[in-house]
Parts: C-alpha cells; sequence; structure tokens
C-alpha cells in the first residue's frame, strides 16, 4: 500500500469518527514521508492543515510551546522548556534535521487555533544505535495544545507516523511515555503499541544520543518503554535492542 493510499484510510476513518454526519474531502499529498501535506475542512476545526515541518517554521514551534501548559510540557520534553535562551537554538536544530532528513517532523495547524500539534520520528532516515542490531526504530513523540487535547488528533498523530515508519521501511517504532500519564498510554494502547518495561529517560534532550553518551541531559525520569513492531520477521531483534538500551540506560 502507498503513503498516501494509507493516509487517505486513516483520515476516512478519523473524519467518520470525528464527524460522523459530515461528508468532509481531504486532500492528500504525501510522495514520502518527509514532504507530507493533508488539508481537511471538519465543522469543529475548519482548515485543518497537518504538514512536514520545513524552513521558517522554529518560530512556529516556539508558538506552539506557548499552547501547552505545565503539566502538557513535563510529559512532552524534547525541548529544554524550563531554559528560555536555549530554546530558539532547540526548535532552528528540529527543522534543520527535518529539512536534511534525519528525523521526520510534523505541524497540525487550523485555521481558527494556528499551530495546534506537533508530532515527530526522531531518526526516521536512519539510526545509528539501532543499526548494529540490523534493524531501523526510529522514536516517536507526540503533543495536542491543551485547549484541542480529546478530540482525537493525538490517535490520528501516532496512526500518521505509523504509517511513515511503514513506508520508510522501520522494522518498529519506540516510544517512552510518564507513569500516570493516561491520555498517552490509551493513546498508544489504542494504536496497538506494546509495554516492554520501564526505562530511565533523559529529559530534554535527544534520549537515545544520551543514553549512548553524545548529549548531557540535566535530569532524567523513569518512564515506560513501548514498541510497535512493524516488520515481525524482526520481532526478536527489536526487543533486543531495546532491553539492551533500558539495561544499559543509567540507573
Ligand atoms: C497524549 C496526547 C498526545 C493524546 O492526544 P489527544 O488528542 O488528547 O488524544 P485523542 O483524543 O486522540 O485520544 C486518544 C485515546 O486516548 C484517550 N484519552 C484522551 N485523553 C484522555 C485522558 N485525559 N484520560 C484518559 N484517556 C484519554 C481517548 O479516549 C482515546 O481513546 P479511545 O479511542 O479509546 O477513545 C495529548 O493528550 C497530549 O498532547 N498530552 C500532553 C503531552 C503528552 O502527554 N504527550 C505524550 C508524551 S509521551
Amino acid at each position: 500500500m502507498t503513503l498516501g493510499t494509507a493516509l487517505h484510510e486513516i483520515m476516512q476513518k478519523f473524519v467518520s469518527k470525528q464527524a460522523p454526519h459530515q461528508t468532509a474531502t481531504c486532500e492528500i499529498a504525501a510522495d514520502n514521508g518527509w514532504a507530507l501535506k493533508i488539508a481537511c475542512d471538519l465543522t469543529g476545526l475548519p482548515g485543518l492543515c497537518i504538514r512536514s515541518l520545513s524552513d521558517g517554521d522554529a518560530p512556529l514551534l516556539q508558538v506552539f510551546g506557548t499552547k501547552l501548559g505545565p503539566v502538557s510540557k513535563d510529559l512532552f520534553c524534547p525541548y529544554p522548556w524550563h531554559e528560555p535562551n536555549a530554546l530558539p537554538g532547540a526548535f532552528q536544530e528540529a527543522v534543520r534535521k527535518t529539512t536534511a532528513r534525519v528525523d521526520a517532523s510534523y505541524v497540525i495547524e487550523s485555521a481558527h487555533h494556528g499551530v495546534i500539534g506537533h508530532f515527530f520520528l526522531w531518526k526516521a532516515g536512519g539510526n545509528p544505535h539501532s543499526r548494529p542490531y540490523q534493524i531501523e526504530v526510529p522514536e516517536l513523540g507526540v503533543a495536542i495544545a491543551d485547549d484541542c487535547q480529546g478530540r482525537g488528533l493525538g490517535g490520528l498523530s501516532v496512526r500518521i507516523l505509523q504509517a511513515v515508519a511503514r513506508d520508510l521501511r522501520a522494522d518498529a517504532i519506540e516510544l517512552t511515555t510518564a507513569f500516570g500519564n493516561q491520555a498517552g498510554w490509551n493513546t498508544y494502547r489504542q494504536c496497538g503499541f506494546e509495554y516492554l518495561g520501564d526505562i530511565n529517560t533523559p529529559l530534554g534532550v535527544d534520549v537515545t544520543a544520551a543514553l549512548a553518551g553524545g548529549v548531557a541531559a540535566a535530569s532524567y525520569r523513569v518512564e515506560r518503554q513501548m514498541a510497535y513492531v512493524i516488520r515481525e520477521e524482526n520481532r526478536e531483534r527489536v526487543l533486543s535492542y531495546l532491553a539492551e538500551k533500558r539495561k544499559t540506560a543509567p540507573a
């Protein structure tokens, strides 16, 4: 199945659940996961646009940060929220890594609310840490603006990332989520993620790079490690890689 076809099916299911009495057409342009654009008009979310991050989007990520309250920021921390001076550089780096096809990263915008979501697969272009196991395992992150949570957008984002990862021939997707994050847990379980164990996770930085000693994290938190296996024939390698990652994480 092509990425475009997979995204059509995902959007159809989303529209029929969120707007069952509406006939909404979605325009999808997605030759690949690096240049994706979905436009859709729903009564509750007019002018919905889901698209790849592109040059000039760093200020948009800054705005998105203002749409997350302290609880959401604590749960979603790929950026150093508590270091205002470091934030612009971190957003620039996120855009650079997307345009360089290191990470596949997206934003959700709506005509009424502006930017309302941000989600990504770190190392979608290749994960040097999983490669020794002869597998590709990108890492998932997602956040929806506080005012727009609980409307299906988080689940939609995860399903889009699963389709992108499949299209990029990834073997699995990994994520970690804090204990007590019920919305995150339910979202991931609904999308088929398995709970593998607990891992001490660095916050505010690239998780795998920090675990490998490449960057320093100011703080750590024990979180649940979850995975979605795409290529079942490589399940054992995926589980070995992720078990080793749990074992070598700092105590
Ligand atoms: C986690 C998050 C991305 C989920 O996105 P969302 O748009 O709010 O969730 P959805 O509306 O798509 O719901 C997905 C599932 O989670 C469930 N859910 C949503 N909010 C919930 C809540 N507060 N408590 C319990 N379950 C919840 C929904 O019922 C749905 O399951 P269902 O299909 O069985 O009904 C979003 O809440 C968020 O951004 N939270 C703050 C940042 C964060 O935690 N990011 C993830 C870090 S690991």
